[in-house]
């Protein structure tokens, strides 16, 4: 079997860590004969300040070909921000319909929290993160005192919506921004909730502000409750974003599936990466499962760090697992993740993040060892 994979390496580490997910990808592609044929795209900041370019439509279509698609990060400060997340990270979510932002928050074994007195068999849960509405949708903007127009438009695969709005202030000025989810947009991912706790642990929490928000998230809600009338095993809790915040604290043992809307579920996934021991060790999967999906740590460039071989790349070691699994390669991608287990297990070549002083690419290549005996 072969497949081809377009790979983004991207802005900042992106090009560090995506180098050492390639390798330890290989390995696995080696030990269960099958393999990997990389078509690299140089999206990011370099292709943006040389050509003024974001990501052409003709890059799109050309990407969309491929099931899985490999991502380093993208952003930069030589660009202002949200030009390069907006315009290259979202555009591809977007424009691919990645509606599910797979999350997993999992503590490994070997592996500090900071939550006392808990141990891996506290922290294993998933966070399903909507992924191409609510205040994502870029609908917004500032008005000056005075009376003004504006319209606004988003196109989805799902569907379309204009919005006119006519604005009569007296303020000076005014920013706004407005948030959209749809019946189907809400239905599909919360359906995918449900259908990942069939396969787990039958419980799945949601995550709204319907006590403040309730024309956005008292919908979310009632959708949540339609959905769940197809799953009576499935147990299910309802949590306002500001209360999980502070149960992922304290007893983050209650989760299996947690399902939120966009913005919530950035917000507590970072939260979901810090108590799994960190932003190094946090994969995520942006899914389309009916098209081209992408594969992407949760960190970011983390510019800083560029070209230093220091920083952890097991976030996007376990993306790249993410990624076979996704291929259908289960085997290769539970023994890239054994591998990451045992490494840390061991725990003697590890990045500064987890205590060590092992390089990004040593950690690469152990890892990639490793697989070879789990
Ligand atoms: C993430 C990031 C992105 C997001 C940014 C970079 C647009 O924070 O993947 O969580 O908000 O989704
Ligand atoms: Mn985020």
């Amino acid at each position: 079997m072969n497949y081809k994979v377009p790979v983004i390496p991207g802005d900042g580490i992106g090009p560090e860590i995506i180098a050492e997910g390639q390798k330890v990808l290989q390995a696995a592609a080696d030990k269960y004969n099958f393999s990997l044929d990389w078509i690299e795209y140089s999206l990011g900041a370099e292709h943006y300040l040389k050509t003024g370019e974001l990501v052409s439509e003709e890059t799109l279509k050309d990407l969309g070909r491929y099931p899985a698609i490999y991502l380093g990060a993208i952003g930069d400060p030589r660009v202002r921000p949200g030009v390069l997340e907006k315009g290259v990270l979202l555009a591809m979510r977007f424009y691919f319909d990645q509606y599910v932002n797979l999350r997993p928050v999992k503590l490994l074994e070997g592996i500090w929290t900071p939550l006392k007195d808990k141990t891996p068999k506290d922290i294993d849960f998933v966070v399903v993160r909507e992924n191409t509405e609510d205040f994502y949708v870029g609908i917004g903007s500032r008005a000056r005192r005075g009376k003004s127009h504006a319209d606004f438009e988003i196109k989805r695969t799902l569907y379309n919506i204009k919005f006119g709005l006519d604005i009569d202030t007296d303020s000076e000025e005014i920013g706004y921004q407005i948030g959209e989810i749809s019946r189907e947009g809400t239905k599909r991912v919360i359906k995918y909730a449900f259908d990942l706790a069939a396969k787990r642990h039958n419980k799945v929490s949601s995550v709204d502000k319907a006590n403040v928000l309730s024309d956005i998230y008292g919908f979310w809600r009632e959708v949540f409750q339609d959905v769940a009338k197809g799953y009576p095993q499935v147990k299910t809790d309802f949590n306002f974003v500001d209360a999980i915040t502070m149960w992922f604290v304290k007893n983050p043992e209650w989760f299996d599936v947690v399902v939120a809307p966009n913005m919530f579920g950035d917000i507590i996934t970072d939260l979901g990466a810090m108590i799994q021991g960190g932003l190094g060790l946090a994969p995520g999967a942006n899914l389309n499962p009916e098209g081209t999906s992408m594969f992407e740590p949760i960190h970011g460039s983390a510019p800083k760090y560029k070209g230093q071989n220091k920083v952890n790349p097991i976030a996007t070691i376990w993306s790249g697992a993410l990624l076979l699994e996704h291929l259908g390669q289960s085997k290769a991608a539970a023994d890239i993740i054994a591998a990451i287990e045992r490494n840390l297990f061991e725990g003697k070549i590890k990045t500064y993040d987890l205590g060590g002083s092992s390089t990004t690419s040593e950690v690469g290549s152990e890892i990639a060892r490793l697989v070879g005996l789990v």
